[in-house]
């Protein structure tokens, strides 16, 4: 079994990014632990970043050449990008929407996600466990198939 985790834009700057917000884990901790996770559960786990939209939606359109699924935290694109959820709809494989933050405790413009009605599911809130429980809820999925 083969998963992207795709991370959006300035998630390359977790760690000194409003640490009280999204943690005090840096992108890589947190890529190493979904690694490992992998590990345990007989996935392979590769880890993406970038800031760029179109950069995003190509990985999206590359993972469906090579992964059984998709954990996708897009950032502040999630609020913004029918491009995005247009690329989730197209790839046909599962993607999960992830968030460190409790984005309904938040602004009201992150109350709004342009992805969620196209994604298998959503975890919100919980930090990095946000990525870990969204990546061991897609294994088990993909493995009922
Ligand atoms: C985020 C929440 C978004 O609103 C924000 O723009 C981010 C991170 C999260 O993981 O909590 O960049 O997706």
């Amino acid at each position: 079994m083969k998963i992207l985790v795709l991370h959006g834009p300035n998630l390359n700057l977790l760690g000194t990014r409003e640490p009280e917000i999204y943690g005090s884990l840096t992108l890589e901790d947190i890529n190493t632990k979904l690694i490992e996770l992998g590990m345990e559960v007989q996935a392979e786990v590769v880890c993406r970043q970038s800031n760029h939209e179109g950069a995003l939606i190509d990985a999206l359109q590359d993972a469906r050449t090579w992964a059984n699924g998709v954990v996708f935290n897009p950032g502040g694109y999630t609020h913004t990008s029918i491009a995005l959820r247009d690329a989730i709809s197209a790839i046909g494989i599962p993607v999960i929407e992830v968030h460190l933050s409790n984005v309904y405790a938040r602004e009201e413009f992150r109350h709004v996600s342009m992805i969620s009605a196209v994604c298998r599911g959503k975890i919100v809130g919980l930090g990095w466990r946000s990525y870990t429980l969204g990546l061991q809820a897609l294994v088990e999925i993909l493995a009922e198939k």
